[in-house]
């Protein structure tokens, strides 16, 4: 028995978990929530310990120690990555969504646009177009049962369409891809060509499993190109609520404009809770995660033993990073209707619809796995009962009607 495999109770205030949105998203409160990307894990020992300090103290004059986030990231990278990120260079920003608002903002204006590679993390849209911009899509290309991205169609759409950026996701989400070094310098060469920004978010960068390796954007030739990269804490160490996000950015003007704009909507204080969290987190919790790493990657191995012989209807993914797993159900052959049916009111599970991330894909599911393995094994048991009994006969007569 590790740490994660311990089952605590799910607060009804979590947002997974909150009856209201699982009632407006699923039209059922009675389901296991695994369709949002954070964690059923009790953080690291040293982030609770520097959370309570806090707490204990019961004083919150003004407090900010942002340099000291900054060097604890930038050593962090140095150690574990080596790679060298100054710490003058990065931006504080409340999450890493608002720095690609912000970025958005910044490097385009309104009716440009910017492409995102599709699946991709569904609030990409949003943030794009609440800024009134352009999602210009860019369809990841399946090859014996890997994602890769469709240079030819960048291209193309770099050619002909007005972009300005490409928003990036590495590692992604949902479909695991850690992009490789030819594939991200490729990248890199095209915006370089039609000068357009690299967009680069990391925030999956340390859910990596043992046969791959995460390149950082950061760490390769870019002499022409603008590049810039956002991280945050959250996933890595379960701090999706209480976790700042930050940019990092090497190119000078880019770097005072954003800066500028972050200083003047007073965006990049950050509450002392996050960053004392953070800076325990990047100094003090790697055990830890390697020990997480340990347990996503047995419970990776777990599900896809389990797909391959009790569930072979179901094609699995495996994920080179991040804990989103996708499943895709097309072999069963349901209408879209009857494969949410199926899911959420027969298997009783909140997962991700596919639609979220690319609307095509209406026969895929994400699920989050970080959670204790016993509760991710009871999901496929559902999974499998509801699929072996096969969707109800009075779902089908509705549908018919
Ligand atoms: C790729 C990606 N970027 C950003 C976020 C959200 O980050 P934040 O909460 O810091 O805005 C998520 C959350 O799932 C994500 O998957």
């Amino acid at each position: 028995m590790t740490q994660f495999d311990k089952i605590h109770t799910v607060e009804q205030n979590f947002s997974k978990s909150n009856p209201k949105h699982l009632k407006s998203m699923f039209g059922a409160t009675d389901l296991m929530p695994l369709w949002v990307a954070d964690m059923d894990f009790e953080i690291a020992k040293p982030i609770q310990e520097a959370l309570q300090k806090l707490v204990i103290r019961n004083m919150y004059a003004y407090e900010f120690n942002t340099d000291e986030v900054f060097k604890a990231i930038s050593d962090w990278n140095l150690k574990r990555h080596k790679l060298h990120l100054h710490p003058k260079l990065f931006v504080q920003v409340p999450s890493v969504l608002t720095g690609i608002g912000v970025l958005i903002r910044e490097l385009s204006e309104k009716g440009d646009g910017i492409l995102v590679q599709t699946p991709v993390y569904h609030q990409f849209f949003k943030v794009i177009e609440s800024a009134e911009r352009k999602v210009i899509h860019n369809k990841l290309k399946m090859v014996n049962g890997l994602y890769f991205m469709d240079f030819e169609d960048i291209e193309r759409k770099f050619k002909t369409l007005n972009i300005k950026a490409v928003l990036l996701c590495n590692p992604h989400n949902p479909v695991g891809r850690v992009w490789s070094k030819d594939e991200l310098q490729t990248l890199i060469d095209l915006a370089n060509k039609y000068n357009i920004t690299v967009i680069s978010d990391e925030i999956h960068s340390e859910i990596v499993y043992s046969n791959s390796q995460f390149i950082s954007m950061a760490s390769l030739n870019k002499s022409e190109n603008h590049i810039t990269i956002l991280g945050s804490p959250a996933k890595t160490f379960g701090m999706q609520s209480i976790a700042n996000g930050y940019l990092y950015i090497a190119d000078s003007e880019i770097l005072n404009r954003v800066k500028h704009t972050v200083e003047s909507l007073y965006l990049g204080h950050g509450s002392i809770y996050s960053a004392n969290a953070t800076i325990a987190a990047y100094t003090k919790g790697e055990e830890w995660l390697d020990a997480l790493l340990v347990y996503l990657e047995k419970s990776m191995q777990w599900i896809e033993n389990f797909i391959q012989n009790e569930l072979p209807e179901v094609v699995f993914y495996k994920p080179e990073g991040t804990y989103q797993v996708w499943l895709d159900f097309t072999k069963l052959n349901l209408s879209d209707a009857a494969l949410k049916h199926l899911v959420v009111m027969q298997a009783k599970l909140a997962l991700a619809p596919g639609d979220w991330f690319e609307s095509t894909h209406t026969q895929f599911m994400r699920m989050n796995i970080a959670s204790p393995l016993s509760k991710i094994q009871q999901a496929f048991y559902q999974l499998k009962k509801a699929i072996e009994a096969g969707v109800d006969s009075t779902f089908i007569e509705e549908e018919i009607k």
